[in-house]
């Protein structure tokens, strides 16, 4: 692949509400793994990623909250994006997509779907609640349901025996919003982005993908081509929201799923404004044969990306720059139930981060990324994970050298002797290692990716243990020196290795050797120079612990105030 720019962006989180981890995972956090590991491989990276703001959601949001719409999306948006900073994602740009710049993105591309013939006019029946004087979104309705008598059913589904339902179903309807039941059903105007015309040109560019994708979005995508692409409406009769420029429909508004992923290009051009000197908008969305495009999400955002919104720009007849690879990822359960905020079960980003540093959040949800299938987070596997991979593996390895050398031959890198087969043996192995990590995190295979970064630190414990440094410097001072100089030599190449997913810790290891963290560059030479880096007489400082254990009580204890098990 030929392309020299980087366009990443993750899905762009709903405002109402704070993510929990397993938002985390399922986009922002592999995005910024991959963004970083990109930007060390001296790639040129612009990674997008805002909060998603319009919508019925929002609204009731507000509403209940007593603020004015506008003044409840400011507010949130600072909280996600403290979030965000708190878990180092590492953002060129997060922005929003109620503002101007989207407006106008969105505005334009609608123009041309229209002045192209991709839209339908079409009156349909709704739900209207005259107390709150709105139209009511099928979600938007509460009512018992006929199947199986749950009472807090919603218009389109029953949670309770899953069957699908429509508003009209419900006995004893009422507005969610107001809890009124003066409800009637009344005609409106909406228009209908005609997907069924662009569904040749979409299966002709999805079958390109075949093989390449990750199963699961490329499977989803095919499932909707073979049902065959039906009109979608992508108006809504709200107040919060882009109205829509179009005659006859000035007091309605685009449909959040309209102009939420346009929200990518509108965001580009949000950064673009506020940085005039760097490149413009355009040369990322419009410029396609020099980019390079890979999305994030969850699966349930797949048909969303991969049909409507490239089918969206398809039918501009303008060359915008379509997505070349997607990233899905399965869910992450609390114990393998759901994460809730108004039941309070789970734990959000926001207190995560109040628990423990978020080097240890990114390397646990990495390590364990929902990748082909779904995970569950415990506090057990959290600890069990932190204790054994970063304090036994990694945080010993670095203590134990840097003790060890300390004590024999002051903070200094020492002098002396000559590598021989031990040290050729582990350069062999390193580089087989390093080979591979690399390519898992070119291919995003997150897992895969991980369990071998910690096979390359497992690798440097192994090299302590079978040349007992310790014992050999009472005998042979010479030798000793080689060992300890290849093990010092070790902890900037596992701070390198490191820095994608852990950046404070990378950053910490560097420092303890003296060294800066500013504008790493990936691992290029093989491991027989890399780990003779270090110069000899090279000072570092004195060891300070990286990480601390998790115990069995803190477990205990977090697992009872995060309700993942009840209280005895
Ligand atoms: O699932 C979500 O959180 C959506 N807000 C994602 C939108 S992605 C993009 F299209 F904006
Ligand atoms: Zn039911």
């Amino acid at each position: 692949m030929n392309k020299t720019k980087y366009l990443i962006t993750s899905a762009l989180p709903y405002i109402n509400g704070l993510p929990h981890l397993g938002h985390m995972v399922g986009c922002l956090l592999p995005s910024d793994v991959y963004a970083r590991f990109m930007r060390m491989q001296g790639k040129d990276v612009l990674y997008i990623c805002g909060t998603d703001e319009h919508g019925t959601a929002s609204e009731v949001a507000a509403l209940k909250a007593g603020v004015p719409v506008q003044e409840y999306c400011d507010d949130f948006h600072e909280q996600h994006k403290k979030i965000y900073q708190a878990f180092n994602l590492s953002f060129d740009y997060l922005g929003r997509t109620s503002t101007e710049q989207n407006k106008e993105m969105t505005y334009r591309i609608a123009e041309e779907l229209d002045k192209n013939g991709f839209f339908e006019e079409k009156t349909i029946k709704q739900v209207f609640s005259v107390d709150d004087n709105q139209f009511l979104a099928d979600r938007y309705i509460t009512g018992t349901c006929p199947h199986c008598g749950y009472e807090k059913a919603r218009g389109d589904q029953c949670e309770n025996c899953t069957k699908v339902l429509d508003p009209t179903d419900l006995i004893n309807a009422r507005s969610t919003i107001s809890g009124s039941t003066n409800l009637e059903v009344r005609e409106t105007k909406h228009l209908f982005i005609k997907l069924s015309a662009l569904q040749p040109k979409l299966k002709a560019w999805l079958e390109t993908k075949e093989f390449t994708w990750p199963e699961v979005a490329y499977s989803i995508a095919q499932k909707w081509l073979k049902e065959g692409l039906q009109e979608r409406c992508i108006t809504r009769d709200l107040k919060w929201g882009f109205p829509v420029n179009k005659e006859g429909f000035e007091d309605k508004v685009f449909y959040v799923w309209f102009d939420a992923p346009i929200g990518y290009i509108g965001i580009t051009k949000q950064w673009s404004d506020e940085k005039p000197a760097e490149r413009s908008w355009e040369d990322w969305w419009l410029k396609p044969d020099d980019v390079h495009y890979v999305e994030f999400m969850g699966k349930d955002n797949v048909p969303y990306h991969t049909i409507t919104f490239p089918a969206t720009l398809m039918g501009t007849g303008e060359n915008w720059k379509l997505v070349d690879y997607l990233k899905g990822m399965s869910y992450l359960t609390f114990n393998g139930g759901k994460f809730s905020k108004s039941e309070q079960v789970g734990i959000f980003c926001d207190q995560a981060v109040q628990e423990f540093p978020a080097d240890y959040w990114r390397y646990w949800l990495m390590a364990n990324a929902p990748e082909s299938s779904d995970s569950s987070f415990t506090f057990e596997a959290f600890a069990s994970t932190i204790n054994k991979d970063l304090n036994d593996v990694l945080g010993n390895f670095i203590n134990r050298v840097l003790k060890m050398t300390t004590s024999n031959f002051g903070q200094i890198v020492p002098d002396g002797g000559v590598e021989g087969d031990d040290e050729k043996a582990l350069y062999t192995r390193l580089d087989e290692l390093i080979a591979d990590y690399t390519k898992y995190m070119n291919e995003m295979e997150f897992r895969k990716a991980l369990s071998t970064l910690r096979e390359i630190w497992v690798e440097g414990n192994n090299y302590i243990a079978r040349n007992e440094p310790w014992k050999v410097v009472k005998t042979d001072k010479e030798r000793a020196a080689v060992i300890l100089r290849t093990a010092l030599n070790m902890i900037p190449l596992f701070a390198v290795l490191s820095a994608p997913v852990m950046p404070e810790t990378s950053e910490k290891m560097l420092k303890l050797m003296n060294l800066s963290s500013e504008n790493l560059t990936w691992v290029k030479a093989d491991a027989s120079d890399v780990l003779k880096q270090l110069s000899v007489g090279h000072e570092f400082n004195a060891p300070e612990l990286l990480f601390s254990k998790i115990s069995a009580e803190q477990v205990e204890e977090l697992a009872i105030r995060y309700k993942e098990k009840k209280e005895v």
